[in-house]
């Protein structure tokens, strides 16, 4: 059988752009998809991670002998014991984090830092030993306490320039017809993913082998090759099924121990975190505390904005959150002012966390601009129209397309925001006050390397391979519909292998750049494979594989400002007896390039916008100053948006390709969530008058701000 019969060339026309549902779909409903604890190993240890109970300060003192004698127990490593690693190593992401080089030293720099991992026959004689384990601390007094007045914060590069600075800020302010002068916060935020870090670690004839639950199995070969000086071909890591990620599925402590054990051993061993654990070792999204200054002329053009954002970070790593980066995309002004910040405390590193930077800052950004807009007399969505600028308004680069004004056309055109009456705190149901409010949205759109392998099987079928991480974003199935594409057959013909670092180095499931990097690759490899058949050769046995690397490609990509862009418009009630806000419905109108596949594309927006809502009204970690560690660190403590919450929430896009991409994404994995916590906060306001400028708007906080109300 050839591969290029006429019959499925005609049926299989066009599989990007219409809908189709996951192709591992029915193995995760069944439950035949096994996630990284669940697949079964021979001989298989069990580590669990002893954390630290104090926030700052040494460790004294390990009792390992009551422990060693418990039943099952095979050994207590930490950091007396433990395998050497080297810590000075320089990421896949540019940046040297010891993070996760764990056992090294004596040094406690948060509450929640791994002390000890014990290893047992079953996992519950290692919980069991674990708990038993007792710890000597030499305690140190914390300091775990952020606000925008710390005055040891510092500007900090992270991955854009910390400053960026054009023009007389105070000189502009003080011509501007129309001021807004206001500090916006938000708190630390969890990614709270359902399926938790897990790894097994184990040696086979000198190669490392491990199974995972990652964003990237290239990304956590590159980390464990260099913390653990092996040459990166002698490792391999594996992760088929991911149960989300968020940005928190990297290089964490439990594949670091779990390679240690299995050294130390000689044995498989696994190391799962638990869900308390998550909340200190995986990373999180750090509290911002931003100031936002705008000046504008009567007729809304911007003539001033500065937005200043401080994060805080761990004593271990200096981690940016970037929220004053989306005015350097956004917004231009005659003076333009920019800077990130940051200050070192005793807590856990944040990291990477869905729309990182872009969350929070355009939580502020697009708050104060629904507060210019006030004082201007202008309808949001025309201020944000009269101020759409030519070029980056720090880079001077032109855009590669920009098409928010058609985002907002359509999305008020939906949403009906033509009849909206702009006056705050007039409309009235009962005990509920009610609001509409809009927001803009833009995320990067960029492509990393990637390598792609396409095989023609003897039996017409085609294989890909492609080490690419789909964790939870249908990215699998949308590589399955682009190799289609490209070898014009149909999907069911095409099988997608991913998530195994033996496939060649690959793009990660991060900023938004996954399938949009994966797809390139796959695209290049089918468009040649389907060249090659198409000279009519027979297939042998083994098949004919085309191999593809986009490294020269996307590095001769030319620089300009590459994004998806977005309007949010949310309509909310809020009840004036109980201060409780609810979301009556969402409407999101995206312009984020190419979809591929509309049916997993929009369950991503939605999920951002959700998040969004999630953002807006729920989601609040609390550190305690006295311990330095959170109130209920589980998902019983820390609130997100459940079924009650959500409302009808529509996700929707304008025609978008992006011209310098073989297939024309984008990239939309977190898009979504930007500018919809601002759609909320500034729909509360129409709501009630009232602006609220931390999040979460919570009852009390809105109790507290409402009007008292008369006694009937
Ligand atoms: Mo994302 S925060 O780049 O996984």
């Amino acid at each position: 059988m050839t591969t290029t019969t006429t019959g499925t060339r005609s049926t299989a026309k066009g599989a990007t752009g219409t809908a189709h549902t996951r192709v591992e779909g029915r193995d995760k409903v069944t439950g035949a998809a096994r996630y990284a604890g669940e697949i079964p190993f021979a001989d298989l240890a069990h580590g669990w991670l002893v954390v630290s109970t104090v926030a700052r300060g040494r460790i004294r003192s390990i009792d390992t002998a009551p422990v060693l004698a418990q039943p099952g127990v095979l050994a207590v490593l930490h950091h007396e014991n433990a395998p050497r690693v080297e810590t000075d190593y320089v990421g896949m992401l540019g940046v040297p984090d010891p993070t996760c080089a764990v056992f090294q030293h004596d040094r406690v720099p948060h509450l929640g830092w791994p002390v000890a991992l014990v290893v047992a026959e079953t996992s519950e004689q290692a919980r069991e030993a674990a708990e038993t384990l007792v710890v000597h601390y030499e305690q140190e007094s914390h300091d775990v306490e952020f606000s925008s007045a710390r005055p040891d914060a510092y500007p900090a590069d992270g991955y854009m320039p910390a400053v960026a600075e054009k023009g007389d800020l105070e000189a502009e302010l003080v011509a501007s017809d129309a001021i807004v002068d206001e500090e916006y916060t938000t708190p630390e935020e969890h990614h709270g993913m359902m399926e938790p870090h897990a790894a097994t670690a184990l040696w086979d004839g000198g190669r490392l082998e491990v199974v995972d639950s990652n964003q990237g199995a290239t990304w956590v070969v590159g980390e464990l090759a260099k913390m653990f000086s092996l040459d990166p071909a002698s490792v391999r890591v594996r992760s088929e099924h991911v149960g989300g990620g968020f940005g928190s599925k990297g290089v964490r402590a439990h594949q670091v121990a779990a390679v240690m054990a299995a050294t130390v051993l000689h044995r498989p061993v696994r190391v799962v975190m638990t869900r308390r654990q998550m909340f200190s070792l995986t990373g999180y999204r750090s509290p911002t505390a931003q100031r936002v200054r705008l000046g504008a002329d009567a007729d809304g053009r911007l003539r001033a904005l500065e937005h200043r954002s401080l994060n805080l970070t761990s004593t271990v790593h200096e981690f940016i959150e970037s929220a004053a980066g989306p005015a350097r995309v956004m917004y231009d002004a005659d003076a333009h002012h920019t800077a990130n910040r940051v200050v070192r405390l005793d807590v856990p590193t944040p990291t990477y966390m869905r729309a990182p930077g872009e969350a929070p800052g355009s939580f502020a950004l697009e708050s104060a601009l629904d507060e210019l807009a006030e004082k201007c007399g202008l309808d949001p969505i025309e201020l944000r129209l009269r101020n759409e600028p030519e070029r980056g308004p720090v880079s001077g680069l032109p855009f590669s397309s920009r098409n928010l004004p058609a985002c907002f056309r359509e999305g008020a055109r939906r949403f009906g925001w033509a009849d909206r009456d702009p006056r705050p705190g007039l409309r009235r149901e009962g005990r509920w006050l009610l609001g509409t409010g809009t927001a803009a949205a833009s995320f990067g759109a960029g492509a990393g390397p990637s390598t792609a392998v396409a095989t023609a099987e003897p039996d017409g079928t085609f294989t890909v391979r492609i080490a690419a991480a789909d964790i939870g974003t249908g990215a699998r199935t949308a590589l399955t519909l682009i190799a289609a594409d490209a070898l014009e057959v149909s999907p069911d013909r095409v099988r997608v292998r991913i998530g195994d670092s033996d496939f060649g180095p690959a793009m990660i499931a991060g900023g938004s750049m996954g399938t949009r990097s994966w797809g390139w690759a796959v695209m290049t490899a089918a468009t040649e494979l389907r060249g090659r058949l198409a000279l009519g050769a027979d297939i042998p046995p083994e098949g004919i594989t085309v191999r593809s690397d986009t490294t020269a490609a996307v590095g001769a990509l030319a620089r300009k400002e590459r994004h998806s862009f977005g309007a949010q418009f949310a309509e909310v009630a809020v009840d004036v007896t109980t201060g409780e806000v609810r979301v009556r419905r969402m409407l999101g109108i995206f312009a984020a390039g190419r979809i591929v596949n509309p049916l997993t594309a929009r369950s991503q927006l939605i999920g951002g916008m959700i998040w969004g809502i999630s953002m807006a009204l729920h989601e609040e970690a609390i550190r305690d100053r006295a311990t330095g560690g959170l109130y209920g660190a589980d998902l019983a403590g820390y609130h997100v948006a459940t079924h009650a919450d959500v409302p009808f929430v529509e996700a929707d896009w304008v025609d978008d390709p992006d011209p310098d991409d073989p297939v024309g994404i984008k990239g939309i994995g977190e898009i979504g969530i930007v500018g919809a916590a601002a759609a909320v906060a500034n729909a509360v306001w129409h709501a009630t008058g009232v602006r609220h400028r931390n999040l979460p708007i919570r009852p009390d906080r809105v109790l507290q701000a409402l009007p008292r109300e008369p006694h009937a």
